[in-house]
């Protein structure tokens, strides 16, 4: 007999089963509460509620752990590649040599975007953010390919609308860096593999050859590892409440660009550098910054601190602080805002509010570090999010399709007016 909770409400008992996951979660499944009792949950933020039951990426707060189809983050990112990674996270195994050979081969057909693109290039303001253009753009795919609307796609076209999402994304990305630079884009070449091409195209230049650093190569497919994946978060939940209606994937995805934009989510890692220049700017003193965050009467935020579900370290944080040190070392490069990010962290990390409020340094706190000293702007940190994200919410999507869910339709408790009879405008 499996475990059931009890619920007593207005004199009656009714018992609502319980589930548990695979790694031991448990959930009290209410999709049948308002039938039996005429009452729904209030839940601000989602914090108590599951949306699903997903096999795709598990992650514990508490412990600080993070797995992608039960492979543990730290080795993916120590051992294997962004392609192996997206793989895994869209069809649920590592991928055999043949299989990633094929994946890659598949992908290298479709890297190029229509040539009409560039009209919606030359259309955006020369200093517009980079993360409204990525979300225009990727919608856009859906008027390329009509096809992809069709809700009842064959597994096989669906197929295909998956490869091409992920084969042109690094080329809008890179071509929205290089538009803001007013160079010329460059095409992707297939002799390449998925993030030598993308770095080609985003620092190559058309006036001469270009050899790509292998440290950025071996950087970048760490950094869009750690960002393939995270559960239901935020930009993840649009994509699947967006999808769920049996709206197309490019403009699913399109939705889920545009949450993750947001300082409080993806857009924190642009937030993070700005505030480091920031404090670097006012003088570097580092507990005047802490205490205007622990200032409820002052809106600063420690941006890159504090997580809705990690309340211990963000295991993605610790990968990549470990690898800032490297990168800039074999880089040569000497970053003061490495040392103020540093300096903070150890502030907060000694400071009771941030301890009581188990607020530790985010995925964000340190990607950004990393972004500049490969040579990208601030304003490119949180396109560089969605080109790593992009794998996770193809997966979810996906799975969310494929499980056949329902439309999302959140219920409400209604607050406002009640009975008003209508008063025409001159006697109001
Ligand atoms: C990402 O969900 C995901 O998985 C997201 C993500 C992913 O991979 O998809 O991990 C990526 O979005 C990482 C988070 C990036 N955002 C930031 O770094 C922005 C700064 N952080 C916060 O705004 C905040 O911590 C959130 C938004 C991340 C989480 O907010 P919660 O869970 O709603 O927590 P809260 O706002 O209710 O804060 C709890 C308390 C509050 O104080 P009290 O009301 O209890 O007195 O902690 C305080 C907050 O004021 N607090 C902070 C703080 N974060 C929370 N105080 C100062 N600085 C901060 N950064």
């Amino acid at each position: 007999m499996s475990e059931t909770a009890e619920l007593k409400l207005d004199g009656k008992s009714i018992q609502l089963p319980v589930l548990e996951g695979t790694e031991n979660e448990k959930a009290i499944d209410i999709s049948k509460l308002r039938d039996q009792t005429g009452y729904v949950t209030l839940d601000s933020g989602f914090k108590n509620t599951g949306a699903t039951k997903s096999a795709i990426t598990f992650l514990d707060g508490e412990k600080g752990i993070l797995k992608y189809r039960g492979y543990g983050i730290e080795e993916l990112a120590e051992k294997s590649t962004f392609l192996e990674v997206a793989y895994l996270l869209i069809y649920g195994n590592l991928p055999t040599k043949t299989e990633i050979e094929d994946f890659q081969r598949k992908i290298s057909r479709h890297t190029l975007v229509h040539e009409d693109m560039k009209k919606f290039f030359d259309g955006f303001p020369s200093k517009s953010h980079p993360m409204g253009q990525l979300s225009s753009l990727v919608c856009s795919l859906s008027s390329f390919y009509p096809e992809s609307l069709d809700p009842h796609q064959t597994k096989e076209e669906f197929e295909l609308t998956i490869i091409k999402l992920l084969a042109k994304m690094p080329t809008i990305v890179s071509w929205i860096y290089k538009k803001s630079l007013g160079h010329p884009v460059l095409y992707p070449q297939n002799k390449y593999d998925y993030v030598s091409n993308f770095l080609y195209m985003t620092f190559g230049q058309r006036t001469e050859e270009i050899t790509i650093d292998p440290v950025v190569i071996d950087a970048m497919n760490k950094l869009l590892i750690l960002h393939a994946d995270h559960e239901q978060n935020c930009s993840t939940s649009t994509v699947r409440i967006v999808g769920s209606s049996d709206c197309n994937l490019y403009a699913s995805i399109s939705a889920g660009v545009s949450a993750l934009w947001g300082p409080l989510h993806g857009g924190a890692n642009q937030a993070v550098i700005e505030m480091l220049e920031k404090i670097k700017n006012d003088g570097g003193d580092v507990d005047k910054w802490v205490n205007k965050a622990k200032d409820k009467n002052d809106s600063f935020r420690l941006m890159g601190f504090g997580h809705r579900v990690y309340k211990n370290f963000d295991p993605r944080a610790k990968i990549i602080k470990k690898a800032c040190d490297d990168i800039l070392a074999k880089l040569g490069i000497n970053d003061p805002v490495l040392d103020i990010a540093k300096k903070l962290e150890e502030v907060a990390l000694n400071d009771p509010y941030f301890v009581d409020r188990k607020l530790y340094p985010n995925v964000d706190f340190y990607s950004g570090i990393i972004y500049r000293a490969l040579g990208f702007p601030t304003e490119m940190f949180t396109v560089l999010f969605a080109l790593g994200r992009l794998p996770g919410w193809i997966a979810q999507w996906k799975e969310m399709r494929e499980n056949k869910e329902p439309i999302g339709r959140p219920r409400q408790i209604y607050i406002g007016e009640k009975d008003r009879t209508f008063v025409d405008i001159a006697s109001r």
